[in-house]
């Protein structure tokens, strides 16, 4: 049978760029500063640092080697390197993750939409925290609004995946990760002026080791994997669309190394505006959607910097949506032999299901818990600290273990035609390293010991 050919990026800078815009996303601007403001700050950061640098970066490699590979879905990887084997349920696993993060992922991004709208219309002007937090909990609760915002932004990601790998994602991540650079950069000289800015700076770098707990440890992990888009197939169908003179190794420093750029000007964004105006920093989620808002209002021209700053917002989750919503397509086109705008399509209404209960979980809904929690906060659970993880791991062992040496290395390395010189360290983590360390945190996390 005649091999078609696999489609690719078309350029260097547009993969790179479609990498970071899935890693760059909500995890960045929402849930790091949420978590460093939980734990600690500084001491945070550090251990962040070393757990993305390390680990997210040798599980990024390890699925980057996987999909181009294969130049295969994230199931198709598994049929194609392991025929007849068990691996497949990895990849389901990924495919899984995906859908399901897609559903609770929308509804945030959903949210983003209506900030927007508010701010453009002048309508966040509200006097006081209390009205803040009251009318986030309203909208949020509400059966209708949110609902239409999820609409609205799954027809963005469906229109943008229907386009194609090149047409539509390379392009639209081309476009708006510069720009949500920009964005990031103009709103961190805004705030680092902002009176007292430095006590927000200093939290935020200056590390307190005595509050390093196993559970910042954890914390800091569970993040890593997330804000990087590993562990679930992401960079294993990306990656299955770069062409094979591509430098991986290097493609993943850069990515890693983005993103996780974007998470520190986040907090320096974040950080130096809630300590200007005598908040405390350690709020939790309302962070972004009460606290951020209220003090944007307290400044001159407090709707365009919300504006602004909910504009960087729904960028990055545009971006990251996008590539979650790539996996599941692809999966559907390659192994049911749909077409592409059926297998789109498919994801799109289910996808939007998923986002609706998840939405109604925060209102008619919430009496309807899982293990005691709502619907929305089980799927983040179960994604975040079980699928992630655990896929990371066996994807780690599938590629550390189960794959030749040899053939990793000359995929790794264009077949000797660039230089790898941390190989060795490379396959230490991903074969031992890695696998034990996210073993425990599982453990942990699931409250085992
Ligand atoms: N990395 C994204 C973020 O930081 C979330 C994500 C996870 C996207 C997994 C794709 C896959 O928000």
């Amino acid at each position: 049978m005649k091999q078609q050919k696999r489609i690719t990026f078309n350029s260097k800078f547009g993969l790179v760029m479609a990498s970071v815009g899935s890693a760059v996303g909500l995890g960045n601007i929402w849930r790091f500063p949420c978590e460093a403001g939980e734990h600690g700050g500084g001491a945070f950061l550090i251990v962040y640092v070393f757990c993305v640098m390390i680990l997210g970066l040798s599980v990024m490699l390890a699925e980057f080697f996987l999909g181009r590979a294969s130049q295969k879905d994230a199931v198709g990887t598994f049929k194609v390197l392991a025929p007849g084997t068990m691996w497949k349920i990895t990849g389901y696993n990924g495919v899984l993750a995906a859908f399901l993060i897609f559903g609770f992922y929308s509804v945030v991004s959903g949210w983003t939409l209506e900030y927007i709208y508010q701010s453009a219309t002048g309508n966040l002007n509200v006097s006081s925290v209390e009205e803040f937090t009251g009318n986030f909990e309203k909208f949020t609760a509400d059966a209708f609004r949110p609902v239409v915002w999820i609409f609205i932004f799954t027809l963005i990601t469906h229109i943008v995946v229907m386009s194609g790998v090149k047409k539509g994602i390379e392009r639209t991540s081309k476009l708006m990760m510069p720009l949500l650079f920009v964005i990031l950069i103009i709103l961190c000289v805004r705030s680092l002026m902002l009176p007292n800015a430095i006590e927000g700076v200093k939290f935020f770098f200056k590390p307190d080791f005595s509050k390093i707990t196993s559970d910042v440890v954890l914390s800091a992990l569970g993040q890593a994997f997330f804000s990087v888009s590993v562990g679930m197939a992401c960079m294993i169908t990306y990656a299955s669309y770069f062409n094979k003179s591509i430098n991986m190794p290097n493609t993943a420093i850069s990515v890693v190394t983005l993103d996780t750029l974007v998470a520190i000007l986040a907090g320096v964004v974040i950080f130096p505006a809630v300590t200007s105006f005598n908040i405390s920093p350690s709020q939790g989620p309302a962070l972004v959607f009460i606290t951020l808002p209220n003090i944007f209002q307290q400044m001159p021209f407090g709707n365009l910097w919300s504006l602004i700053f909910f504009v960087l917002l729904a960028i990055a989750a545009l971006t990251s949506i996008i590539s979650l919503h790539e996996v599941v397509t692809a999966y559907l086109h390659e192994q049911y032999k749909l077409s592409r705008n059926k297998a789109t399509a498919i994801v799109s209404l289910c996808g939007f299901a998923v986002g609706v209960v998840c939405s109604l979980s925060f209102g008619v809904l919430s009496h309807f818990k899982i293990f005691g929690i709502i619907i929305f906060d089980l799927l983040d659970f179960v994604t975040a600290n079980l699928m992630l993880p655990l896929g990371g791991m066996f994807i780690c062992i599938f590629v550390g273990w189960f794959i030749n040496k040899k053939v990793l290395k000359d995929e790794l390395t264009n077949n000797g035609t660039i230089k790898f010189r941390l190989f060795c360290i490379f396959v230490v983590v991903i074969r031992y390293v890695a696998p034990i360390i996210i073993a425990l945190i599982c453990i942990k996390k699931l409250g085992l010991f």
